[in-house]
């Protein structure tokens, strides 16, 4: 039996090298979308190198209870899409079925944001729940301008469990108050089933894969600087197939740890390079790193080789567009940045406080347990580097991303490090540990 599953945490010894090739699980965000979309589609999506983590399974799970056909095989996902038949009528979402008890979206904001947006013109009631973490994420930002387009959903004080009774919406222009693709893409899918056009406007820029997969399947979307607009239609979407890309932000992780140390180097293959998702490439490449990368496929969502290889670092100053860009990669760059020289401030990123959990909290606590020096404000955190980072026994506050940049910290630590409740790994990336023992070498 695993450490890890004796509660015992993982053990990170310190690195003398990192090197290696590798590719990682399919992109989370993608993955949900195509699954949601391909349960709206006319006929059936088939889904390639869908990841295996626990988010991706609970937007299975809850799609399954709302009647959709899903079939896994080894190799690929089909989902039948619940379109009604011609003789039934009604808009996107009205072919799917009342689930007999709550949905259990568990650990994944993405499923929740998403699903309420589907559920909220569809023709089904439904009650969507997670687990503690969940429970505490903010929902208003979605549940506000959806009741604005006339949705009835129910929630407590803002947070899940959301109880949502499908109504015929009405289409709405939506400024977005904070950056969230899962929000935008949210009002999005609630828009294909309402009358009149849906209009998102971002004043920061995030992720597109639900606008790219929309215009795939043949959704009338007009996308223009910072503006987003859908039309419904009375054509159902196309079923799509799809070969999921490797995860960018999984991949981060070891790109951080490529670039903690002169002359390590790791090269990741097949992992998505939306450029949406990839602004952590161009912060590395500021802080110093040597990155290179070749794009193979540029359809739907482009892909390639990313190499990144460590060269002596310097400090960075993010901005909050920076951020956005590069949301869940924070983690990770604050592993690196306690290797640069000079001070690396990070703000306007109070969403880190909202995610699976506290980010700026957490990261701080841990790295500053390594003996690493940290600034935290409300919406910003600083790191003195380089830091002489010893090895210590850290918490990850039961968050996939905290485990995994608090693990990549431990590889340029003197001593080994252990990250407690290091199993939440699963939720977006189940193989991290392995693959971590496979790319280090040890002191
Ligand atoms: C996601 C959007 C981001 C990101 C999350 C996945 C998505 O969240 O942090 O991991 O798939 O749309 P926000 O929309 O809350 O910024």
């Amino acid at each position: 039996m695993r450490r890890a599953e004796l509660g015992l945490g993982e053990l990170v010894k310190p690195a003398t090298r990192v090197a290696g090739e590798l590719r990682v699980p399919g992109d989370k965000s993608i993955a949900h979308r195509a699954l949601i979309l391909g349960a709206l589609a006319d006929g059936e999506s088939v889904i390639t190198d869908l990841p295996s983590g626990e988010d991706v399974r609970a937007t299975v799970a809850c799609l399954r209870s709302l009647g959709v056909r899903i079939d896994r095989d080894a190799t690929e996902v089909r989902i039948r899409g619940a379109i009604p038949s011609p003789a039934g009528g009604g808009g996107p979402g009205w072919g799917l079925s009342n689930p007999h008890g709550p949905l259990d979206c568990a650990n994944s904001g993405t499923t929740m944001r998403l699903l309420l947006g589907l559920l909220a013109g569809s023709s089904v009631s439904a009650v969507l729940d997670g687990d503690g973490s969940l429970r505490r994420r903010p929902m208003a930002r979605l549940v506000e301008p959806l009741r604005r387009m006339g949705a009835r959903i129910e929630s407590r004080d803002g947070h899940s469990p959301l109880v949502v009774t499908g109504v015929p919406l009405q289409g709405r222009r939506h400024v977005m108050s904070v950056p969230s693709a899962q929000v935008k893409s949210a009002l999005l899918l609630a828009g294909l089933a309402a009358r009149g056009p849906t209009t998102v406007m971002e004043p920061v820029p995030t992720r597109d894969h639900t606008e790219r997969l929309l215009t795939a399947m043949g959704a009338d979307l007009r996308v223009t600087a910072g503006t987003i607009e859908l039309r419904p239609s009375h054509r159902p979407l196309r079923a799509i197939r799809l070969a999921v890309p490797g995860d960018f932000s999984s991949a981060s992780f070891w790109m951080a740890a490529a670039a903690l140390r002169p002359g390590w180097s790791i090269t990741i293959d097949a992992v998505g390079l939306n450029p949406t998702r990839t602004a952590f490439l161009r912060i590395l490449e500021a802080m110093g790193a040597a990155v290179d990368v070749e794009l193979t496929r540029t359809d739907l969502e482009p892909r390639g080789t990313v190499r990144v290889t460590g060269r002596p670092l310097r400090a960075v100053a993010l901005a909050a567009e920076d951020v956005a860009g590069a949301i869940d990669e924070i983690p990770a760059l604050l592993a690196v940045a306690t290797q640069a020289e000079g001070r690396t401030s990070i703000v306007g990123a109070a969403e880190l406080r909202v995610k699976e959990s506290d980010r700026i909290a957490g990261m701080a606590e841990g790295l500053r347990r390594m003996g690493a020096l940290i600034d935290e404000r409300p919406d910003a955190i600083s790191v003195e580097g380089p830091a002489a980072l010893r090895g210590a026994t850290v918490a990850s506050n039961g968050d996939h991303r905290i485990a995994m940049a608090l693990a990549i910290a431990g590889l340029a630590a003197t001593g080994s490090s252990t990250i407690e409740d290091a199993d939440c790994v699963a939720v977006s990336y189940p193989e991290f540990f392995a693959t971590l023992r496979q790319v280090t070498h040890e002191s």
